[in-house]
């Protein structure tokens, strides 16, 4: 899809990736709508790329809240006329085993990671059929491809997620629609994701106190994501994907050897990973 001149609504768009995606679209000429819940690091975006000459209006949005996602729509059209890239990126993620997590954090995170990118195609897409054109991303992860432990209901929602996508990206080429879609699966992106899990999380999901050994699994991620690669390169590979219309965005393609191991095992033993 053309990019020049066109408008990007971004969730989650103040921190992160979703900044990164801000970034590159700007770069390619694009509008911005950035949408978050922080509204501190809302104001700093605009400053950012007001200062460099971009249109950018910022709204304060929850993305499980369907409302919030309808008015965002709304603000996207009022101010530029109409929507061409949405991104549903906003998302949050705590490490738990799965026999501690309360059904509070299942909800929220299933909220947030799956309900949120749910809203997205159901508000947006009618937008952008009208209008003729538009691409539609959604945020899953490595973990919306094989689960890992400790992360039930984040890989819950991230494989939700994937298929939401790979059945609508199917739906749309199956009836020429002029909009199409992709899934970025990213691996370890050095972000704020785990301080604004922790900062977000709502107070009766809060567990009294967490183990020890759950402290260290978050401590252990916090640093593999350190580690990791710098969220403006992944906002040029979803750029790529918009302009040029491909399904899949894999930011490690080396670590999908995790997926094909655990086909392997499927077929070979039918055990889950094989030794
Ligand atoms: N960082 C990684 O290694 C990694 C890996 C795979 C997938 N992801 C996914 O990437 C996406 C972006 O995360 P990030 O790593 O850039 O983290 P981040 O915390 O830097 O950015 C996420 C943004 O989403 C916002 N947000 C959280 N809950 C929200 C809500 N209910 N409504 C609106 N905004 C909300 C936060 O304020 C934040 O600005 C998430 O969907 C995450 O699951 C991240």
């Amino acid at each position: 899809m053309e990019t020049q001149g066109r408008v990007a609504v971004i969730t989650g768009g103040a921190s992160g990736i979703g900044r990164g995606m801000a970034r590159a679209f700007a770069g390619a000429g694009m509008k911005l709508v950035l949408a978050d819940l922080d509204e501190a690091m809302l104001a700093d975006a605009a400053e950012e790329f007001s200062g460099k000459g971009v249109e950018v209006v910022t709204r304060r949005t929850d993305v499980s809240k369907l409302e919030e996602i309808e008015a965002l729509a709304q603000v996207a059209q009022d101010r530029f006329g109409g929507v061409h890239v949405l991104c549903n990126n906003a998302g949050i993620g705590i490490p738990t085993p799965t026999h501690k997590l309360n059904l509070d954090d299942w909800r929220w995170m299933i909220d947030v990671d799956l309900w949120g990118p749910i809203y997205g195609v159901k508000v947006f897409l009618p937008i952008m059929e009208a209008q003729g054109e538009g691409h539609i991303n959604s945020t899953s992860s490595l973990a919306g491809l094989v689960a890992s432990g400790m992360m039930g209901a984040y890989n819950v929602a991230k494989h939700g997620v994937v298929a939401l996508m790979a059945t609508l990206e199917r739906d749309l080429r199956g009836r020429k629609s002029p909009v199409h879609s992709s899934v970025l699966c990213p691996g370890p992106i050095n972000t704020n994701i785990s301080r604004h899990s922790v900062e977000y999380r709502p107070s009766k999901a809060k567990p009294k106190a967490d183990g020890e050994k759950d402290g260290r699994a978050g401590s252990r991620i916090q640093a593999m994501l350190e580690q990791g690669m710098h969220p403006d390169e992944v906002g040029e590979l979803v750029l790529d994907a918009v302009q040029r219309d491909t399904f899949w965005v894999l930011t490690h393609p080396n670590m999908i050897k995790l997926v094909t191991r655990q086909f392997d095992a499927m077929l070979d033993d039918g055990s889950l990973t094989k030794a």
